[in-house]
């Protein structure tokens, strides 16, 4: 059906729905949401967890009082409703004393309080069960060509996960890191753009095993890439440990609409990777309600995020089942390309004695167009 329910485990960004409006040509257009309230309004949505940056429950430099204080009426709350927290992320970007980044923070001083910022977080994280920590490097980049030695920054920013995947080793926890790249925005070049590269530099780290990507849709298509396509290389790579579902109408300013609005045939195949890939985490909403909404209209772009989902999961799974779309797929080949494309125990040379007639093959339509056409009338509700 298209209610949500725990088993779909949808979980929000306490960011998200408790954005306040702020951009860069005007100021706060909606109160700040208690995180509390917030916890009680998404459970009662059938939402299943929650996330959150330290920040957005406690105050920037809080000290242990203060932050209990802040913490307890949150903790209730996930006690109250049974929520869950399944990531935690920190932030490394508020603040002007990020303006230059965290990890990769020209300034070395800057660069070891992030990491204390981050290591205290990763406690919390823990504390509160979560099993996946987020890195968005919003400031580590750059707007000018000398400022910024990309390599060097790339030495400090493996530093800062070498010692974090350390530090979870240490104490025990069952933790990973999950990279959220992002092209620009609010750097003019961001460090590690898009999945790609994220997924190069984990593999160049101490700990690769404990890190992963957290792709978010808006990121890859501001970069004029296939999201799903992103998301199928990740989970190919053993890297997919998170995502940040929402929507963007092509290349421009990361525009967080919810999920399922902007590029709709984009969603329709996010959906069936995420069905269908093996991914197994949680259908994390990273969205901000335009600043034209009331708190109502918070609520219900909230619940559209959730119910678009469904909407396309059901649309999806009758594409998968569709008798037509079968043997549109066969027609199409797209089972032969499972197959590997030498047979076991074959050589160069059994290749080489093959003969074959490229003029007949070049004749042989490939028949995508009309297993497209299945899959946008599936989108479009006309099968
Ligand atoms: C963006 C990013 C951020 C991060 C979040 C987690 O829209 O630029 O998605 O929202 O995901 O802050 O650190
Ligand atoms: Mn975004
Ligand atoms: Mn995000
Ligand atoms: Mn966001």
């Amino acid at each position: 059906g298209l209610r949500p329910t725990r088993d779909d485990r949808f979980s929000f960004g306490l960011w998200t729905v408790g954005w306040q409006g702020v951009d860069v040509f005007g100021g706060a257009i909606r109160e700040p949401l208690d995180p509390a309230e917030a916890v009680h309004r998404l459970s009662d949505l059938g939402a299943y967890g929650i996330t959150f940056h330290d920040n957005d429950v406690f105050p920037f430099g809080a000290d242990a009082g203060v932050k209990q204080q802040h913490l307890a009426p949150l903790r209730r709350a996930l006690e109250e409703t049974g929520l869950e927290v399944p990531m935690v992320t920190t932030n490394l970007f508020s603040h002007p004393v990020f303006r230059d980044g965290g990890f990769t923070n020209n300034d070395r001083d800057v660069r070891r309080f992030a990491l204390r910022k981050a290591l205290d977080n990763i406690d919390l994280a823990a504390e509160l069960g979560a099993h996946i920590f987020v890195a968005w490097g919003g400031r580590e980049g750059a707007e000018s060509g000398a400022a910024k030695d990309i390599r060097t920054a790339l030495d400090r920013y493996a530093e800062g996960f070498d010692l974090m995947a350390a530090y979870v080793l240490d104490q025990g926890y069952d933790m990973r890191f999950a990279i959220e790249p992002k092209p620009n925005e609010p750097r003019g070049d961001i460090l590690l753009p898009t999945v790609g590269h994220a997924l190069a530099f984990i593999e160049e780290l101490e700990h690769s095993e404990l890190v992963g990507v957290n792709p978010e849709t808006g990121h890859e298509e501001m970069a004029s890439l296939n999201y799903a396509h992103g998301l199928a290389q990740a989970l190919w790579h053993g890297k997919l440990f998170h995502i940040d579902l929402n929507g963007q109408t092509g290349p421009r300013y990361d525009q967080d609409l919810r999920f399922g609005a902007g590029n709709a045939r984009g969603a329709f195949w996010t959906v069936d990777i995420v069905e269908n890939g093996g991914y197994d985490g949680p259908r994390h909403f990273d969205y901000k309600p335009p600043r034209t909404e009331d708190m109502d209209g918070v609520w219900a772009t909230a619940e559209a995020c959730m119910r678009n989902y469904l909407i396309l999961r059901e649309k999806v799974r009758a594409f998968r089942a569709d008798p037509e779309v079968q043997q549109a797929l066969r027609d199409a080949r797209v089972d032969q390309l499972a197959e590997p494309t030498m047979a076991p125990n074959e050589t160069v040379a059994d290749l080489r004695k093959e003969s074959f007639d490229p003029d007949e093959a070049a004749r042989r339509g490939m028949g995508f167009e009309r297993l497209d056409q299945l899959a946008l009338e599936h989108l479009y509700g006309t099968r």
